[in-house]
């Protein structure tokens, strides 16, 4: 019999194909991203489909490839398709939001470093010929306070390694957070601002985050201090932080992120910060490292494996969440997705119980408009079984692991 296929996109981390193979499919592998009418083509004997975040999928592709089951997206976010579509059409759609958290830390780190030595500046100054031997400005970070907004996966790490090289922590978050080491909450955003040397940013983009530091938040800020914006390119208004650097109210910044950043390599970049003293400006690789890459590989394709063997859907972000034991010996496993309406999990077990098979155990999750029951039942009459779900009006899709 011929093994379920995968079509992994866009250069993903081979550790993916090794996890995917392992779980029975055979993998096929591309550099690129393919679109439209190529697209369609490769995936059309597909099972599962890995991309990073230049494809681009549409309504008509799920009307046109109901062989999908499930779609990785290699990367952090899914805004790549409409993700309704992918539940209407019950495509398991997984991402690994958390996988670059360290990367995005040891970076900020780093920027600490740089921004208290005035590194980016004295770098630029021997490239060009100046040769600036000074301490004016420098300073060591043992002892210096950092202030983390937004006290998340990535805030609460960069706690715990700024702690470690010396640094007071103080932190501020709108939801309750449990202090790491030494780390002290603060009640407020402003009495946070108060007290930093530097403040980080680690919130999400959001309409309550949205120029959450702009001109009276800059103010209330130390003299010299300084910010690091490795979080969204909308939390920080770029104009009052250049003009805060230009008049010398504040000592430096680093900035990963824009609020609004060229979609390639080849577009050109211009930013209000760009030019001044003491300001690192890199182009949203805060994430961006080969462990992150693989990390990231290993997290979404573990997730689709164990949804193709399991009917496991924890952390999917388009189908109900069910997180299931293994399948017991001698048991079928009917996986099923249904509209979510009155009457259909009673129509199942009226069917069920004609064939004479027995249920043994059964999950259900619903969202609004999709339920995903899985039921375990006696390992009998398997194909009848499938085909009185599929029979059933409001049937999406059934998979059955026998
Ligand atoms: P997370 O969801 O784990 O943590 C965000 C935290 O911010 C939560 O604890 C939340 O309660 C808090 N928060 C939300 N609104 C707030 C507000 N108004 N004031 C204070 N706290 C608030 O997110 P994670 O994974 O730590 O990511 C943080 C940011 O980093 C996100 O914006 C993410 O997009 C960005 N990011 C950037 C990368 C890069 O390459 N530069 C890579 C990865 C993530």
């Amino acid at each position: 019999m011929n093994k379920p296929k995968a079509l992994l996109l866009e250069g993903i981390d081979p550790i993916a194909s090794q996890l995917l193979e392992d779980a029975g499919l055979e993998v096929e592998n591309h550099k690129q991203a393919l679109q439209g009418e190529e697209l369609l083509e490769a995936t059309k004997d597909a099972t599962v489909l890995g991309i990073r975040s230049k494809s681009r999928l549409d309504a008509d592709f799920f009307k046109k490839r109901p062989n999908l089951i499930s779609i990785g997206c290699f990367c952090i976010g899914t805004d790549q398709m409409p993700l309704s579509e992918a539940a209407r059409h019950g495509v398991a759609v997984f991402n690994s939001p958390f996988c670059n958290t360290r990367s995005v830390a040891e970076l900020t780190i780093a920027e600490i470093i740089a921004l208290n030595r005035r590194l980016a500046d004295r770098s630029r100054d021997l490239h060009e010929g100046r040769w600036l031997k000074s301490a004016a400005g420098a300073h060591e970070i043992r002892g210096r306070t950092l202030g983390i907004v937004g006290y998340g996966h990535i805030g609460s790490q960069l706690s715990v390694l700024a702690e470690t090289i010396g640094m007071r922590v103080i932190f501020h978050d709108v939801a309750q957070k449990l202090a790491l080491g030494n780390a002290r909450r603060m009640s407020s955003l402003e009495s946070l601002l108060k007290e930093s040397d530097v403040v980080s940013l680690h919130v999400p983009d959001s309409p309550t985050t949205r120029n959450l530091i702009g001109k009276p938040q800059i103010s209330a800020m130390r003299e010299g201090a300084m910010i690091i914006n490795n979080a969204r390119g909308s939390v920080v208004d770029l104009e009052a932080l250049a003009s805060a650097l230009q008049s010398g109210h504040l000592g430096g910044a680093a900035v990963d992120v824009y609020p609004t950043e060229p979609r390639s390599n080849d577009e050109g970049f211009s930013s209000p910060l760009a030019g001044l003293p003491n300001v690192i400006l890199t182009p949203h690789i805060g994430g961006s490292t080969l462990e992150a890459q693989r990390s990231i590989a290993e997290d979404t394709a573990g997730k689709i494996s164990r949804y193709l063997q399991e009917g496991s859907s924890l952390s999917s972000v388009s189908i109900p969440q069910v997180d299931l034991p293994s399948r017991r010996p001698n048991q079928h496993r009917i996986l099923h997705f249904h509209r979510n309406v009155p009457g259909v999990l009673s129509r199942l077990h009226t069917m069920l119980a004609e064939l004479n098979v027995n249920i043994n155990a059964e999950y259900l999750q619903s969202d609004v408009d999709t339920s995903y029951v899985i039921l375990d039942v006696d390992a009998v009459n398997g194909e009848a079984v499938k085909r009185g779900m599929q029979s059933i009006e409001e049937t999406i899709r059934v998979r059955t692991l026998f």
